[in-house]
């Protein structure tokens, strides 16, 4: 009895608010009106209250107010509901089914979202009690192929409006949709604006409306205001897909989503915090960042624009046997890496500040972008790596264990110069194949100053193949050659030339018959000389002394 008495009041208090409330879920169920009210007839100029679920499935409906507070499906299946004002009310959370008309104002409370499938209609103008953020549009009409935003035309007057909030200077986003033909419903009039209405943005009393998104996404920016072309997308499911449709299984946080604009939109996709694993679906996206915010491996992905990683992430690209070769960049804080895609080659990234690693795999590129840090930049590669740039002052170690060994007594004497240290089982292309540690002057070459073991330096600074060398001193040249080998003056050991008869590891003590020796090497003996012995020319030729 209590509760009936309450439910009264509350209705009674509404009632002197609202001309009509239902009673029940719908039409038939009949309202609670004022007197001498005929909430029934399908024309009047009452206002209308709804907070639970409601369905009309009737004829063309007329009303003057229709409030929509809560959170509810308010459905009109058959014909339009119709008001000159719908008025979302703060804090709801309306889906709307079916076909919807307001007149002259489609009013949206602060932090209320509008979810639309079907009929859209406006004659006049939208509304937001609040400017709604970038990116996060209150009106999102999920699945609609009849969106009729009004233009004048004959005597038709009336015309779609976006109002800005008091004193909005910032664009926002008036509606998302998922289908750009939507607008272009009816190919036999011409009483509504179509996409191509919105390029270079659609003049309105105060701003400019604009399609970006591939045309699925409106936004709106104030007069002095340039439009802002930033869109982000989040994808909510693990399959990439350029098409869908309906509510359910939608792969973006939004309908306009993926933006992928075609260059004139700067379109960040996000993917959303559960999801370990997505699949790109061999999609070549061309004009988006991707932003990877936690570990996650990407399946049958070609590329996109730029792939931004976050600090301490594991990015794993999977790898895609059907492809063309192609390159992908990838932004770290730090570095730029330019990853070349192989045929069935799984490439991996991973960088933690704290101790300045970098993990990389597959065939890469790498460009050091950042200032010189104190501790040296560990690179774990597995694959091809290229280096394009490096910082002043930073000490490199590059390494293919992930057990990597720290870095000791290495001087940095060159002052601004670089140091590049290899671990004994990373390979270096060409001349310094065998070199350990390099430094390197920015835009000169790298120099070896120390090569792997059992190689020398030789006077060019280069590791000597194949080196003969016994001994090495601390500057990694040699100073003492093997047996039958002497050091040359470019430090470098060469075969002895085979006239030596008596030596002792490089030096020649005594030199074959008709040899001597000369610059420490034996030479033909020349005509100069007609006896020679022990090195020595014991009698000169005539003419000679
Ligand atoms: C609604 O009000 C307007 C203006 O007062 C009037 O012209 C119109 O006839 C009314 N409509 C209905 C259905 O009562
Ligand atoms: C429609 O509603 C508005 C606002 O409540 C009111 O000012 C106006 O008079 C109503 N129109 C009619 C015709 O009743
Ligand atoms: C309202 O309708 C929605 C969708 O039609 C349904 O999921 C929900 O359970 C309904 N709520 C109530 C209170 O009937
Ligand atoms: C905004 O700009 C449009 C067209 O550029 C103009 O018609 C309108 O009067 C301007 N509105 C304001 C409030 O300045
Ligand atoms: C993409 O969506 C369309 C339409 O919903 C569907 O037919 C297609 O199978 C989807 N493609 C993938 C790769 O999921
Ligand atoms: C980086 O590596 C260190 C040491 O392994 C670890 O403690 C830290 O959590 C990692 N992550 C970040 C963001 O620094
Ligand atoms: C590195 O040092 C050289 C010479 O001192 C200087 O010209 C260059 O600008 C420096 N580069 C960076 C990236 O700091
Ligand atoms: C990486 O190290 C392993 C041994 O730890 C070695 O077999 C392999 O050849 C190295 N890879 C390169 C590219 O140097
Ligand atoms: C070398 O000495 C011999 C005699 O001892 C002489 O016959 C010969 O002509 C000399 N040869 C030359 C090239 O001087």
């Amino acid at each position: 009895m209590l509760m009936f008495y309450i439910i009264m009041l509350i209705n009674c208090i509404n009632a002197d608010e609202y001309d009509c409330i239902p009673k029940g879920h719908e039409f038939k169920d009949g309202f609670e009106s004022g007197k001498d009210k005929q909430c029934e007839s399908l024309s009047n100029n009452y206002s209308y209250y709804f907070n639970k679920n409601f369905t009309y499935s009737g004829l063309a409906f007329n009303c003057n107010r229709t409030y929509l507070d809560g959170k509810f499906t308010m459905t009109s299946l058959y014909d339009y509901w119709s008001a000159n004002v719908i008025e979302v009310m703060d804090n709801s959370q309306i889906n709307l089914n079916g076909r919807f008309h307001t007149y002259k104002e489609f009013n949206i409370g602060t932090n209320s979202i509008v979810f639309w499938i079907g009929h859209v209609s406006f004659k006049h103008s939208i509304t937001f009690e609040t400017t709604p953020s970038l990116n996060q549009p209150q009106i999102i009409i999920w699945k609609s192929d009849y969106i009729h935003l009004y233009k004048p035309a004959g005597s038709q007057i009336s015309k779609f409006e976006v109002n800005n909030p008091i004193n909005n200077k910032q664009c926002f986003d008036v509606m998302s949709f998922n289908n750009n033909a939507a607008l272009d419903f009816d190919k036999k009039s011409f009483d509504h604006y179509l996409p191509k209405d919105f390029k270079n943005g659609l003049d309105m009393l105060e701003g400019k409306a604009y399609l970006i998104s591939n045309n699925r996404l409106m936004r709106f920016c104030p007069n002095g205001t340039d439009l802002d072309t930033s869109v982000t997308c989040t994808m909510n499911g693990n399959n990439y897909n350029l098409s869908y449709s309906g509510n359910d299984n939608q792969p973006f946080n939004y309908p306009h989503c993926p933006c992928d604009d075609n260059g004139e939109t700067e379109c960040i996709l996000n993917i959303q915090q559960n999801l370990n694993t997505v699949n790109f679906n061999n999609n070549i996206i061309k004009y988006t960042t991707l932003n990877i915010d936690h570990d996650i491996i990407l399946y049958n992905f070609i590329s996109v624009k730029q792939i931004n990683v976050n600090d301490d992430i594991t990015l794993l690209i999977a790898p895609v046997s059907s492809i063309k070769e192609y390159t992908q960049k990838i932004q770290f804080n730090n570095f730029e890496i330019t990853n070349n895609r192989e045929k069935n080659v799984m490439t991996q990234f991973k960088y933690n500040s704290t101790t300045n690693t970098l993990e990389i795999n597959g065939n890469n590129k790498l460009k050091h972008s950042s200032n010189p840090t104190n501790k040296p930049l560990t690179l774990i590669i597995n694959g091809i790596l290229t280096c394009n740039s490096f910082v002043n002052k930073s000490v490199y170690y590059f390494t293919n264990s992930s057990s990597s060994t720290p870095l000791i007594n290495i001087n940095n004497n060159n002052g601004n110069n670089n140091i590049m240290i290899f671990d004994e089982t990373v390979r270096l292309n060409g001349q310094l194949s065998n070199c350990i540690v390099l430094t390197g002057k920015s835009n000169e070459k790298f120099k070896c100053i120390q090569c792997k073991k059992g190689y020398y330096l030789n006077s060019k600074q280069e590791c000597q193949y194949n080196s003969h060398c016994n001994k090495i001193n601390k500057q990694s040249h040699c100073i003492e050659c093997e047996y039958g080998y002497y050091l040359n003056s470019n430090k470098e050991c060469q075969i002895l030339p085979d006239n030596c008869i008596v030596r002792y590891k490089t030096y020649c003590y005594q030199c074959k018959e008709g040899f001597i020796k000369e610059k420490g090497e034996c030479q033909k003996n020349d005509n100069k000389c007609n006896k020679s012995e022990r090195n020595y020319c014991l009698k000169c030729s005539n003419g000679y002394k």
